[in-house]
């Protein structure tokens, strides 16, 4: 990357990330500082948008495991930049115009911080306070999942996984990150950063199922997914990857 373009991305990530975080404000200072800090310091969101893996024409998008729906405010504030002539990278593939987001989370606190800071968004997104395992799965072209499948047994990830299948339309796509439990220490590490966050939010803290990396990918195959893998912890010490799912078409 040149430096020249770097600069130019750079900014448009400051712009972006202010942008998208400004209206968790007023939903108090954690919610705000908790935006900031996850969107700054977490690399799977700039991962996202600098390689093109959001697809402009991914239109319906479901975020499973939503959290404060912070994925649903980076979409709108790019959909917004996009929309003024030469503010968004020439470098950076685009991203749907309008998406029709649903973010389903199974913590009341999150939904209600989702929807009080980006509620007044348009098109607002629907936040549903269920558990992932027994949702409605609205039809949709990208389903994203977050640091979310460890918090269920094997059995429920792969029901969740089929699920997501059948909601996905032809030329959908799965964006899943996960630990890859084949590398213990950074799989260790994030196991122990999960347990004491989800301690101070005043959750229950549940034990967590992992798998090794190849494990995820034949799960995925399985169901009838074409998948390619790349690493989603740079920065951080951890052993996250980032798995790029596309729903296989029957031949
Ligand atoms: C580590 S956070 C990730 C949040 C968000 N995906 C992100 O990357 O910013 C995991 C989220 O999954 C949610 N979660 C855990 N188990 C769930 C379930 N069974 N159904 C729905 N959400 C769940 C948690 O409440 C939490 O908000």
């Amino acid at each position: 990357m040149s430096s020249q373009r770097s600069t130019t991305t750079d900014a448009a990530w400051r712009r972006l990330h202010e942008a998208a975080t400004a209206p968790y404000k007023k939903a108090g200072n954690f919610a705000w500082h908790f935006a900031r800090g996850k969107l700054g310091r977490d690399p799977v969101f700039r991962g996202l948008v600098e390689r093109g893996l959001i697809g402009e024409s991914h239109q319906r998008v479901v975020d499973i495991g939503c959290g404060q729906g912070l994925f649903a405010s980076l979409l709108s504030a790019m959909a917004a930049m996009q929309s003024r002539a030469g503010h968004w990278p020439s470098a950076w593939p685009m991203t749907p115009a309008a998406a029709d987001y649903t973010g389903i989370e199974l913590m009341p606190k999150d939904v209600a911080r989702a929807e009080n800071s980006i509620g007044h968004l348009q098109p607002a997104p629907r936040f549903v306070c269920a558990d992932m395992c027994t949702a409605a799965m609205p039809a949709c072209d990208l389903v994203v999942i977050l640091d979310v499948l460890h918090y269920v047994d094997h059995a429920a990830q792969e029901g969740v996984l089929r699920r997501v299948h059948g909601a996905l339309q032809p030329g959908g796509r799965l964006l899943l990150r996960v630990g890859d439990m084949a590398s213990r220490r950074g799989f260790a590490i994030s196991q122990w950063v999960d347990r004491t966050v989800t301690r101070i939010r005043g959750h229950r803290v549940s034990p967590t199922w992992g798998r090794p990396l190849t494990d995820w990918m034949a799960l995925l195959q399985g169901i009838g997914f074409s998948v390619r893998s790349m690493p989603m912890s740079e920065g951080t010490p951890f052993a996250n990857v980032l798995l790029v799912a596309d729903r296989r078409e029957p031949a």
